[in-house]
Order: structure tokens, then sequence, then C-alpha cells
């Protein structure tokens, strides 16, 4: 069967409603569209573990802060649709702004899903102010809208997954989260709907960012656990043209800031390369 696009909630309400009923498990997968090979796997990840799936493609205003790419960021949705059906996708939840945000004139007027101060006052949270809040929202929408016994998300994003499965645990949302791993060109950069935004030249001094996580990777292996010995390392290492916003490692279970790597822990990094931010992250086990 080919693929449907919705673009009413009500519209999508009656399918599901359809489908739970005669016994379908549900599955989800939030994505801002302008979809590549990671999301890619997190479609094909759902469809492996439920009996109908749904993506939703949706650019998330309220996501992003003054300043950055809301207006810019690649609508593509004949392209998406392609990719989504290559996954065997089913329906393709596309609303507008509107429907998501009825009647809305300021963002301030929404009742909001906020998570905890300590868990966004780190990393992405720290320089985009109020980004999670926009995420755990209009997540919780989705998860109200399509009601999923399971949505994937992906490694990329490491404190967004974090997140999300605290609000679902905190909140009691009956949802099973699925993590999905980071997806890496052949050369290591991390895919990412913002690498369309980079030129040739560009692409070459990002292939800086995995290289490095690699390279600390390898020094943790080596035997070097303090964090700011494995900082220095990587400024050492960095290319001159990546602007580094933050190298943080956290204790992969509790999102703490840690001195020592002593036990599983992420090691995560945005930065700059022209006006394009990227970030990247390893899985640091011990
Ligand atoms: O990861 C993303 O693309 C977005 O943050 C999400 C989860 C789709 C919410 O808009």
């Amino acid at each position: 069967m080919s693929i449907v696009i919705v673009n009413k909630i009500s519209e999508l309400r009656e399918i599901i409603k359809k489908e739970k009923s005669a016994g379908k498990k549900i599955g989800l997968v939030p994505t801002m569209g302008c979809l590549h090979n990671g999301h890619k796997s997190l479609m094909l990840k759902a469809v492996q573990n439920a009996d109908f799936t749904v993506i939703s493609v949706f650019v998330n205003p309220i996501q992003f802060c003054p300043g950055e790419d809301y207006d810019k960021y690649p609508r593509t949705l004949d392209s998406d649709k392609k990719i989504a059906e290559s996954a065997a996708v089913d329906v393709i939840f596309a609303p507008s702004v509107n429907e998501m945000y009825p009647g809305l004139e300021k963002f301030s007027d929404l009742t909001m899903v906020v998570p905890p101060y300590e868990l966004t006052d780190i990393m992405c949270g720290k320089s985009r102010v109020g980004h999670f809040d926009g995420v755990e929202t209009v997540v919780s929408k989705l998860f109200n809208i399509v009601q999923p016994d399971i949505a994937c998300f992906g490694m990329k994003d490491i404190q967004q997954l974090f997140l999300i499965k605290k609000m679902v645990k905190d909140l009691n949302f009956p949802v099973e989260i699925i993590e999905c791993p980071l997806v890496r060109e052949e050369s290591g950069l991390a895919l990412s709907s913002r690498n369309k935004y980079l030129s040739e030249k560009e692409k070459e001094y990002a292939l800086s960012i995995s290289k490095t996580l690699f390279l600390i990777g390898e020094a943790v292996k080596n035997g070097i656990i303090d964090t700011k010995k494995l900082l220095d390392i990587a400024l050492t290492n960095l290319n001159k043209n990546v602007e580094l916003e933050y190298l943080e490692f956290v204790n992969k279970d509790t999102f703490e800031k840690i001195d020592e790597i002593n036990h599983t822990a992420i090691c995560a990094m945005a930065a700059r390369v022209g006006d394009v931010r990227l970030i990247d992250n390893i899985i640091i086990e011990v």
C-alpha cells in the first residue's frame, strides 16, 4: 500500500483508531523532515517493532530560539515521502503550524512541558535556552495525537533522548522509547539535516569533530580518564576552522557532569563550522 500524507489531527486520529481496533501496534518516529539515512534507520526500527508506523514531519517553531534557522530550515516533503516509502512507513503526519498551535499569537501563551533546569543548563540546553521546552511540548502533543505503543529517537540528539525518556517516565506516557544508534557517513561525519548547509570545504573541516571524539575515545582506552586532560587533547586536535561551543563529559545514566571517566559516559560536542551548528557524541564504555 502506498504511503498516506495526513495534515489534520482529526483525520489521523480516525486512522489510528481503526488500526488500534484491529489490534495493531502503533509506532511513531517524530521528525522535522529533511530526512536522511539516519532518519531511515529510525523508521526501519519502528516498522520492525510495530504493525503500523507513523512519522511526523513538522518543523516545530517553538523549539527554535531567536536568531536560529527556523525560516531557512529545509522543507523537503517530496523527497521525505520517497525515503519514508522506502522504509515502508504507513503514514506521514505533516500538520501546519496552525493545526498544531491553533490561534496562538505568542508561544508564551502555550501550556508547556518543561524539563528540570539542571538537565537543560548543560550541553545544548545551555546555549539553546527554551529549546527542550519546545521539544518536550511538541513530543507530548505528538504522543497524545498518535498514541503510539513505541516511539523511536536517535542517539545523535543524546540530550533530547535522555530528556524524553525522563519525561515519559515522569509523566507516565504509555509508550516505549526505542533508542537508535547515531548513523555516520563513511567519513565519520554524523548524519544531520544541517549537513546540507555545508560547502565541500566546510564538510572537510567538520570531519574534525568526529575525529576528535574518536581520539578522546582512544585516549580513555589508553588510560587517560581526567576530563580536563581529555578536553586539552580535543582543543589541540580540533581543526582551527571549527569553533567549539562545548565539549562535555556526563554520566550516561544521570547526565551529571563528571571529572573522571570511571562509569559509562557520554562525551558530547557542539561546534560551528561557518554558520552551521553541528552536534556529535560518543559513548565511552568503561
Ligand atoms: O529531533 C528532532 O528532529 C526534533 O527535535 C523532534 C523530536 C522531531 C521534535 O520536533
